[in-house]
């Protein structure tokens, strides 16, 4: 069989969204049949078809080798990046063997393929003040910095700012002001950086603002999107346990409330009882919750919400004054697990971007091996809180955005 690099031109056609804010027209699908390779890019397509067929096709591009970013769009209804997508790939999913190309998605478009990604992006960028606030007194020479320290921020730096988490998330669709996944992970990059000053303040800020870190909805969508497997919602989820288990940050949006309801519900029932979350995350971890006013307030604003779920079954009334029963076992099973992790001294993050190794081999639960980093409260000093190891550190990439 002929190696993919091998294979003659074939043709491939591309059905592109075009659309021009200062023409007065409508957006509108356009459809070229470019020939190349089979492993050529998509945007190696693209470029052909305006070179060939229509000069006007807006597309912004730089390196096109998936370091750059500016070449974010859409293939197939999939954020992705032009230069890094293979035509035969690309055409093997699409509907009806047409390669559908449109803008990202959540930012102004400019002209065709090209989004004003200083409305958003960068501009949300700004927003988490993206560089080190040095502790004083800088040292003279460098400043040194333990390895382990930074394989935790190692995924974050791998951001390469081109937009495709923010392309993608549904809580910024609902909610355009929500800081978004990118400006996030970045955020991280510096609250994890032990060399940073002002942790608790990037922290308590982003707590306390209702469109910072708990107004993301998990929806997981951001972490399929990225190139770079930067996991911009595992970096979110980062900054809320360190926000709420390490600095003990009581915000405003109700977020630590919350997860300490959810938390304490599944491990007192195994199950989640959906009633008594909103009363206690509002009023306090506890059954007696429900009496304090801001749940009082924050149920009565509800009414509309929960009567339409009885209405429709969704909520039973015997649902609402018991908790949902699972076996006496399965209980303990799960707060056996509650138990293994509560018991442990120190957090432990899994980091799937990191593929360590150590020289000896590996035994089953040596969290470094499984690219696991410890993490004590503050991220002060060395995250293991052991000297520094000569493990062997291996990523993908390290581009720091
Ligand atoms: S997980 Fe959160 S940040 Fe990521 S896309 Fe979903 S809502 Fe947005
Ligand atoms: S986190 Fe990933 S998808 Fe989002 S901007 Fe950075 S590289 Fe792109
Ligand atoms: S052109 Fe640079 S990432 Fe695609």
């Amino acid at each position: 069989m002929a190696e993919a690099h091998d294979r003659p031109p074939e043709q491939f056609t591309l059905r592109m969204r075009r659309y021009d804010p200062e023409s007065g027209e409508a957006p509108y699908w356009d459809e070229h049949t470019i020939e190349l390779e089979p492993h050529r890019s998509v945007l190696e397509g693209i470029l052909q078809a305006r070179d060939r067929f229509d000069g006007s096709i807006g597309i912004r591009c730089s390196c096109r080798q998936a370091i750059c970013g500016s070449c974010g769009i859409r293939v197939n209804g999939e954020p992705s990046l032009a230069c890094h997508t293979h035509l035969d790939a690309a055409k093997a999913g699409a509907k009806d063997g047409v390669i559908e190309i449109e803008p990202m998605g959540n930012m102004p478009v400019l002209k065709d393929l090209i989004v004003d990604m200083d409305a958003v992006h960068w501009k949300k960028i700004q927003r988490v003040t993206p560089w080190l606030l040095a502790k004083q007194p800088v040292p003279e020479r460098e400043y040194i910095v333990d390895k382990d320290a930074m394989v935790d921020v190692t995924q974050s730096m791998a951001c390469i700012q081109c937009g495709a988490c923010v392309s993608d998330c549904l809580a910024m669709e609902v909610d355009p002001g929500f800081i978004g996944p990118a400006a996030l992970a970045k955020s991280y990059r510096f609250v994890g950086d032990p060399r940073d000053d002002q942790q608790f303040e990037r922290l308590n800020d982003l707590a306390q603002d209702p469109q910072g870190i708990f107004d993301c909805t998990h929806c997981f969508k951001c972490v399929d999107a990225c190139p770079k497997g930067v996991n911009p919602m595992g970096q979110i989820m980062r900054l809320r346990r360190s926000a709420t288990n390490d600095h003990h940050i009581v915000d405003q949006n109700n977020g630590e409330r919350h997860e300490a309801a959810f938390t304490t519900l599944i491990k007192d029932n195994g199950l989640l009882w959906e009633a008594e979350l909103l009363p206690r995350s509002y009023g306090g971890n506890s059954w007696f919750g429900k009496f304090a006013p801001p749940a009082g307030k924050e149920l009565l604003s509800s009414l509309p919400a929960i009567l339409k779920a009885l209405v429709r079954g969704k909520v039973t009334p015997m649902g609402a004054l018991k908790p949902h029963k699972i076996p006496k076992a399965d209980l303990k099973s799960v707060q056996a697990i509650y138990d293994k992790i509560e018991s442990r001294e120190e957090r432990y993050e899994l980091n799937l971007y990191i593929a360590g190794e150590d020289e000896a081999p590996a035994s089953p639960g040596d969290p470094v091996a499984a690219g696991v980093t410890h993490e004590p409260g503050g991220h002060e000093g060395s995250p293991s809180g052991s000297e520094p190891q000569d493990t062997p550190v291996e990523t993908r990439e390290q581009t720091e955005g």
